[in-house]
């Protein structure tokens, strides 16, 4: 059973390098086979338009990514792949969030403060050159990240923030119009490294100096002898400590690979030698992928084609989740109204509803009432209220077959029927 969604997307603003492909694109190729996670991967393309005003490199810049995690092997059969751009429920539900947002959070998410100070130590007016799109930035993201529900996002150290802000934004709609949105969380990769660039610092556009993931092989040595080292002479030992090529070498190869590259540094292998080793590493890992990569983005509308189909798949969840989020702020037609309020007051009156809290001994729990208050389900004590409400969101989903794997996990107060025909009123709700 697929419990776990796990979402993320890509800045459609410049072409894939090999950080990207080792922070982002490997692992979430990887955790997409999972069996137990549904994954939504998307191309940000709305965001593009943020950092990059040249339309033809926003468009190469969406094929690239796009042919990119297809030839790394993502199946758009089992996850859900798409481009932002093609889901016009997003933008839509990036006003609704906006007007539950406080301007000041706003002010302090870092990308807006770094161009605030940075204008300000330049002596600047504090907004100069800041346009409201980068100051709308999180509001965005959180649209993408809530209008699936993603329970997971694998990001960045950078983007904790913004994951925090859609929390945030979750909680304040949820707060005001009901339960419509779960609360994503950031997942950090600790092991996933940052890769280092040319230069030794970290592999970064805005430091020009990363490796394309897809560059043709003799651009690929060219750069690779390229990459700084420092001036020992062959038969020298060199320090595996600080060596971009060392880190580039150990986030391709194996530890036995590693270790015997470490062993040939300490025998004084010659900077050449070991650009040649990296090389031939990377090329192994790559090269078969380049293959499909260079025929994919000869066959641009074979790709769209596939993006259509991932756009259909995401609006089969956005389109209704919208429809029901536009009821639940009032954005709603007029004429049914007698309708809708009769249907809201008795649907409040009948509505059965899970309390989460926690006990003296320190655990989580939650118990499911009926709509008269009375008890019909009860958990056990859960280590965290993520637990908890992971359960809640399962029962509400899959009704008590939630509980075929661990069910222990509830008591039963009520007979099954009641309960069931409760959790009936959540599955239903969602549709
Ligand atoms: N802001 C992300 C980045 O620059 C890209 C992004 C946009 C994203 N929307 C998202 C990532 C939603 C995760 C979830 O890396």
């Amino acid at each position: 059973m697929k419990t776990l969604r796990v979402l993320t997307g890509i800045t459609t603003s410049g072409t894939p390098h090999l950080g990207n492909y080792v922070g982002a694109v490997r692992p979430t190729v990887r955790a997409s086979r999972l069996s137990e996670v549904e994954s939504f991967y998307f191309l940000a393309d709305y965001h593009a338009l943020i950092k990059v005003g040249d339309p033809a490199r926003v468009q190469r810049s969406t094929l690239e990514i796009a042919a990119t995690w297809l030839a790394c092997g993502l199946d758009p059969e089992q996850v859900t792949f798409y481009r932002q751009s093609d889901i016009p429920e997003i933008p839509e539900l990036t006003w609704l969030l906006t007007c539950v947002t406080g301007k000041g959070v706003l002010n302090r998410a870092h990308a807006y403060k770094a161009s605030v100070d940075k204008n300000t130590a330049a002596g600047e007016e504090p907004d100069a050159g800041v346009t409201a799109g980068l100051f709308m930035y999180p509001v965005l993201m959180a649209a993408d990240i809530l209008m699936f529900n993603a329970h997971q996002v694998p990001v960045g150290r950078d983007q904790i923030q913004h994951i925090e802000m859609a929390r945030d934004m979750a909680s304040s709609f949820n707060h005001l119009y009901g339960e419509h949105f779960t609360l994503p969380e950031a997942a950090i990769e600790d092991h996933v490294a940052t890769l280092p660039g040319l230069d030794g610092r970290k592999m970064s556009k805005s430091y020009d100096n990363t490796i394309p993931l897809f560059a043709p092989r003799d651009q690929l040595k060219k750069l690779i002898m390229g990459i700084v080292t420092d001036s020992r002479a062959p038969g020298e030992p060199k320090d595996t400590e600080g060596s971009a090529l060392f880190q580039l070498y150990q986030a391709f190869a194996s530890t036995e690979e590693t270790a015997a590259l470490a062993k040939a540094y300490a025998d004084g292998i010659a900077w050449g030698d070991a650009k040649q080793v990296l090389f031939e590493r990377l090329d192994a890992e790559i090269a078969p992928m380049r293959l499909v990569y260079d025929e994919l983005i000869q066959n641009p509308a074979q790709i769209e084609k596939t993006l259509k189909m991932g756009a259909d798949k995401a609006r089969a969840v956005a389109t209704p989740f919208t429809a029901r989020l536009r009821h639940a702020v009032g954005l709603r037609p007029l004429d049914n109204l007698a309708d809708t309020q009769k249907t809201a007051k008795a649907a409040k009156a009948a509505a059965p509803s899970f309390k989460q809290y926690r006990e003296a001994d320190g655990l989580f729990y939650f118990k499911l009432m009926d709509a008269k208050g009375q008890l019909l389900l009860q958990s056990t004590g859960y280590a965290s209220p993520k637990e908890a409400a992971k359960t809640i969101a399962e029962l509400q989903k899959s009704g008590t077959n939630a509980l075929a794997e661990d069910p222990t996990s509830v008591f039963f107060k009520a007979d099954p029927e009641a309960v069931s025909s409760a959790l009936r009123y959540f599955s239903e709700a969602s549709n």
